[in-house]
């Protein structure tokens, strides 16, 4: 069930900001131990989709989509790959560099590195930054203009950046970065499913039945879905079911809730509530006999009404023809005596 999932954040920002990001992280440790002296992480629209240490030395996907996508592309994953020990090695450098060129302690330094670019689809603008930290201050910043890192604080000013790293530098935020970006809301545009089908629903079987609260059409199968009462999540007759998958790879879930002790008046202070991953819209469905489904039928609190009235009515038209006719056949079998 762990299929392709979580892209949903490009598609759904698709829809609504249409706004992308992708960010690389790393952290650089000297002189601690139990650490990597190495960690980077690739973050897409806010979800780690991929990491590497310097005990790894390899990439780690930890998104689907991103696993396929590597799968589609090997070359990139190379790329990563390559690019997980170049950084490693080029950070312990610049760790080095500065200790011996500011005469700095040997001790415990930690230098940080973060390139984020974000994507507007519909103006297609890209904006991307470039940050260095040592030891928790800014170290380096990334001039777009003069496409130089700069040092950023006056301690550091002795500090001179090889051209070699100037350049990689700039290519990684300039070119490499911006191009990652778009492959992947590209990618995610056409080889995921599309959510725009999703459709929270109340049903019921039968007025005595729970009330299933019923989510289908989302993407990825991150999600929640929980009953409230005046606010405040119920877990008292309320049964969870489990995510499942839909044909065209989007995904369905339902949360029943047991109405039998529910009086009428009190129907109106529950409601379900949808949540998927990261979006930050709930998708809220208060509890009405309005806007409840059933098999074809559809019924609400004043026809159960109709419906007690009617059987009781029913009841009452066969006593009467019961005992009329029962009074008829007592009346023939007291004429055949009386014969
Ligand atoms: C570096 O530190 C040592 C000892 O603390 C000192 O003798 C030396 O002059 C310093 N060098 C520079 C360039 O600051
Ligand atoms: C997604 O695909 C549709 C058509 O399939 C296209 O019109 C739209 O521009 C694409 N969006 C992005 C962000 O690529
Ligand atoms: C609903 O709750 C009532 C008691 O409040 C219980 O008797 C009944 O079995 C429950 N129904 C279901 C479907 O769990």
């Amino acid at each position: 069930m762990m299929t392709k999932m979580y892209f949903f954040l490009l598609i759904c920002h698709a829809a609504s900001s249409a706004k992308h990001s992708l960010v690389y992280r790393t952290i650089s440790y000297t002189g601690v131990s139990n650490f990597p002296e190495f960690q980077a992480v690739k973050l897409v629209s806010n979800v780690k989709v991929a990491y590497c240490d310097n005990n790894i030395m390899t990439t780690v996907i930890t998104e689907d989509w991103m696993k396929k996508y590597m799968e589609d592309h090997p070359d990139i994953l190379q790329l990563h790959n390559k690019r997980c020990i170049f950084s490693y090695m080029t950070f312990g450098r610049i760790i080095d560099d500065v200790i011996h060129s500011l005469n700095l302690t040997e001790d415990a330094h930690v230098f940080q590195s973060l390139i984020s670019c974000e994507w507007e689809t519909q103006i297609r603008e890209m904006n991307c930054f470039g940050q260095l930290g040592f030891d928790g201050k800014d170290f380096l910043t990334y001039d777009l203009n003069t496409k130089k890192l700069c040092v950023s604080v006056p301690r550091f000013h002795k500090h001179k950046i090889p051209d070699y790293d100037q350049k990689d530098y700039s290519f990684t935020v300039d070119n490499l970065v911006p191009y990652l970006l778009k492959e992947y809301v590209e990618y995610a545009n056409s080889s995921l499913p599309k959510t725009e089908f999703l459709s929270v629903s109340l049903l019921q079987t039968s007025p005595s039945s729970p009330v299933t609260c019923h989510a289908t059409g989302f993407y990825p199968h991150r999600a929640v879905m929980f009953w409230r009462k005046d606010g405040e999540e119920v877990h008292e007759g309320v049964e969870h079911g489990e995510i499942l998958p839909n044909n065209d790879g989007t995904f369905q879930m339902s949360v029943d809730l047991n109405v039998s002790s529910i009086t009428p008046e009190d129907w109106g202070r529950f409601d379900c509530v949808f949540q998927l991953a990261d979006e930050k819209n709930d998708i809220v469905t208060r509890l009405d006999t309005a806007v409840i489904r059933t098999n074809g039928i559809r019924y609400d609190r004043g026809s159960r009404v109709v419906v007690g009235l009617l059987l009781l009515i029913f009841c009452i038209v066969g006593l009467v023809i019961w005992r009329r006719k029962n009074t008829m056949t007592q009346q023939w079998v007291q004429g055949l005596v009386t014969r």
